[in-house]
């Protein structure tokens, strides 16, 4: 795309959101720098393929990328359909600053939000799909839910929604975790467990889902909930869930 491709962050918060907490990207915002690089060692990156991949993103489609973090997932989804309009969203300023950087360096137009998952900054029925991958194990029950029904508020009827995010039957329960492979990404996904921070960003929770993203979007209202593949990945049970908003 040309260099002068638009890359912006917009400040979506309330006043009263100000100093909501929320749970970073890698458990603690001072591991922001590492990030990148522990996700790429970690293998994420194939993850956010085989969501894009999932999602069949169409050309000039409005996209939201809910819990973008430092953008990864939503380069996939311009990688494999440029003409896309993408929006990230994410409470985390100083990841939405990387996200920004990066777009700028590759090129490509990105809208970055600074928000949070229960409130889509988009008009209603405006969105072809709603994107999030290993996010929504950050956000709590309650703003879970919110979420899924802001995201179906935000879709045309017939738009579709794709999540990749730890769960599914064979996740363990209850939040727990699995037994899996060492190495950097296993750090990765233990670390929101592991340290508590205990600044202004303090993590509500964090945990699996096992069934609970299918049950998340069926109890929302779309239709035809279900889990399309999964991947063992080497840091848990990552379940790749699609839904439609129902046409009519
Ligand atoms: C593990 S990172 C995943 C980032 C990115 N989607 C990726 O795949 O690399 C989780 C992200 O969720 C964001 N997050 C935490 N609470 C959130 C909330 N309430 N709404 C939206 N995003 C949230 C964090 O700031 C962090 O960037």
């Amino acid at each position: 795309m040309a260099a002068s491709a638009r890359v912006r962050i917009l400040d979506h918060r309330t006043p009263q959101e100000r100093d909501r907490p929320f749970l970073p990207g890698a458990g603690k915002t001072w591991l922001l720098p590492f990030y990148d690089a522990l996700t790429r060692l970690g293998g994420v990156r194939v993850l956010h393929r085989r969501a894009v991949e999932i999602a069949g993103i169409e050309p000039g489609q409005a996209v939201a990328d809910v819990g973008c973090g430092t953008g990864n997932l939503s380069f996939a989804v311009l990688a494999a359909q440029p003409s896309a309009r993408v929006t990230g969203l994410d409470p985390d300023r100083a990841a939405l600053r990387r996200a920004a950087r990066k777009a700028r360096r590759r090129g490509v137009a990105l809208t970055l939000v600074q928000g949070y998952a229960d409130r889509i900054p988009a008009e209603d029925a405006s969105l072809d799909h709603v994107v999030s991958a290993l996010a929504l194990h950050h956000v709590d029950d309650e703003s879970r839910d919110a979420f899924a029904r802001d995201a179906l508020r935000a879709l045309r009827p017939g738009g579709k929604i794709t999540i990749a995010d730890f769960g599914g039957p064979a996740s363990g329960g209850g939040g727990g975790h699995d037994s899996h492979g060492g190495g950097p990404a296993h750090a990765l996904r233990h670390l929101p467990g592991l340290i508590r921070p205990r600044t202004a960003h303090a993590p509500a929770a964090a945990g699996d889902h096992d069934d609970g993203i299918v049950a998340l979007l069926t109890r929302a209202g779309f239709a035809d909930a279900r889990e399309v593949a999964h991947s063992d990945h080497r840091f848990g049970r990552v379940a790749f869930v699609q839904a439609g908003r129902p046409a009519s």
